[in-house]
């Protein structure tokens, strides 16, 4: 057992790398930031490891050679123990919407902690209807009753619930590339390789076929709302789209011979988060909902990552398929960091567990409202998704370029502050570039002060999703960062 004694504050001995400069070799200067970030003074790294041997029972994925120990974070910044900075293009996987400890939501927060932190929703208390009345707002008639639960998990659970109660039907359809959870329920949902397991989650799920433009069999050069389109031809006469068809055509398949003649429901994100920023032809979720609506079943939007305006021409992303869901399910920026989920239904439809009883202990807690509520009020004063149009706007027509210098980039998509780069093997196979390869760049990129993730079913798509209070400066040293790092693996293989 490892001594409490050796518990103690520690400092470790600062490098002379300079806070905000990245490392001085690269050349690559970071945007100036004004924040003082405190010394880090708390456990030691290796025996911080030690513990998590001991102790974790998480398995540490491979991001980097060696995990990075991350101490404090303000707005787009986050720092290590060295008291280096790094840009954060990944939001603690796209959950920072307006910023780490944005001070608007911290004071919210502190309040909020000197009064009371928790009822359960067996009482009434203001901040819950203050909230609720806020969020709804932002959703579309006839879509304003909402439940408030912690994960997106849970949220998808109850939209699942829901569904088959509400329905009396059982079956229902999710895509090939989806991520929709980690819980039993969700992970049936999900249909990423890495993310299942020899487990019986998915009775009654049925996946389809991702309709993917750049890796699917169908695709051409008009098909995805995006400014980025793929570099594959399109000979389809203006107004229609052959990959939009044949993907309509695989789902009809399934719809007609492995489900019963009603369905519960469909799941599914407007653009795919952990499959890498994965987006369908236009027009493809449109007749997908009709189809599905004509069996009875009930459609839901999974928003956890495309939600709150980050796709930067909606505030929500089934808004810019043109659809109406019965059902959308949010987490992650809805609480900027907090636990915090919800979903929301029409009266009618919520209604249905009338029939079940739901209850959860923490949903709409006083604390998770205030900071929900705060989170609203700084995305609608600080104009955040109008800065996720401007600024995804800027990223992606850089990278956008990268294709051509670079024999790896193989797609650059996405919408807003939600972008994917395809890392390939060669452009013509469309063959997903090794791992290792990947685990390279990934290292180059956060050491010259960037984090961003990786996705896909091979792990090879790198993900940027930051923080929505970026700036162009911030987007321009990212781009340059990427380059570099692109340049370097170049020269390597
Ligand atoms: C689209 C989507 N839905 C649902 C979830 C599950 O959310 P949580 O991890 O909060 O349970 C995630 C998490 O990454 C997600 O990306």
């Amino acid at each position: 057992m490892l001594m409490r004694s050796a518990l103690r504050t520690w400092s470790f001995p600062r490098t002379d790398r300079v806070p905000g400069l990245g490392f001085a070799s690269q050349g690559l200067h970071m945007p100036p930031c004004e924040f003082q970030p405190q010394p880090y003074q708390s456990l030691p790294y290796e025996y911080m490891q030690k513990v998590h041997h001991a102790h974790s029972g998480y398995l540490r994925g491979k991001l980097y050679r060696r995990p990075l120990l991350l101490h404090q974070g303000h707005m787009q910044w986050l720092w290590d123990m060295d008291g280096r900075r790094y840009l954060d293009l990944f939001s603690g996987i796209v959950t920072i919407s307006v910023g780490h400890c944005h001070p608007k939501v911290v004071a919210a927060a502190t309040r909020q902690a000197h009064k009371l932190w928790h009822t359960t929703n067996l009482y009434m208390v203001p901040s819950f209807y203050e909230y609720i009345e806020k969020l709804a707002a932002t959703l579309p008639e006839p879509l304003k009753v909402i439940f408030l639960v912690n994960s997106g998990s849970e949220a998808n659970d109850l939209a699942l619930f829901l569904a088959r109660e509400h329905t009396g039907n059982f079956d229902i359809l999710t895509l090939g590339g989806a991520y929709h959870g980690g819980s039993s329920q969700s992970m049936g949902l999900t249909s990423l390789s890495t993310w299942k397991h020899n487990l019986p989650t998915s009775f009654g799920i049925h996946a389809t076929m991702c309709p993917d433009v750049f890796r699917g069999p169908w695709g051409g050069a008009h098909c995805r709302d995006s400014p980025v389109q793929t570099l594959r031809t399109c000979s389809c006469s203006p107004g229609s789209c052959h990959a939009k068809n044949m993907y309509v055509q695989c789902f009809r398949d399934v719809l007609d011979s492995s489900v019963g003649k009603k369905v519960a429901g469909f799941i599914c994100e407007p653009i795919q988060g952990v499959n890498g920023a994965v987006q369908y032809p236009k027009g493809f979720l449109k007749e997908v909902f009709d189809m599905v609506h004509d069996r009875s079943g009930l459609c839901i939007a999974d928003e956890v990552q495309t939600g709150f305006g980050r796709l930067g021409s909606h505030f929500w992303g089934f808004q810019s398929h043109d659809v109406m869901p019965d059902i959308v399910t949010m987490a992650k920026g809805i609480g900027n960091g907090f636990p915090l989920a919800a979903v929301v239904t029409t009266r009618e439809i919520a209604d249905s567990l009338g029939r079940a009883k739901h209850f959860n202990t923490f949903g709409g807690n006083p604390m998770a409202c205030t900071v929900g509520s705060a989170v609203l009020d700084v995305i609608h004063e600080e104009g955040t998704q109008e800065r996720s149009a401007e600024l995804g706007l800027r990223m992606m027509q850089a990278l956008a370029k990268f294709r051509e210098e670079f024999r790896v980039v193989g797609d650059v998509r996405g919408k807003g502050l939600m972008i994917g780069l395809d890392l390939v093997k060669d452009k013509e196979s469309r063959t997903p570039l090794p791992t290792e390869e990947v685990t390279e760049i990934m290292q180059d990129i956060m050491e010259a002060g960037v984090l961003l993730g990786s996705g896909g079913n091979h792990n090879t798509i790198l993900r940027i999703k930051p923080p929505m209070c970026l700036s162009e400066q911030d987007v321009d040293f990212a781009v340059a960062v990427l380059h570099q790092a692109l340049t370097r693996h170049a020269a390597r293989h």
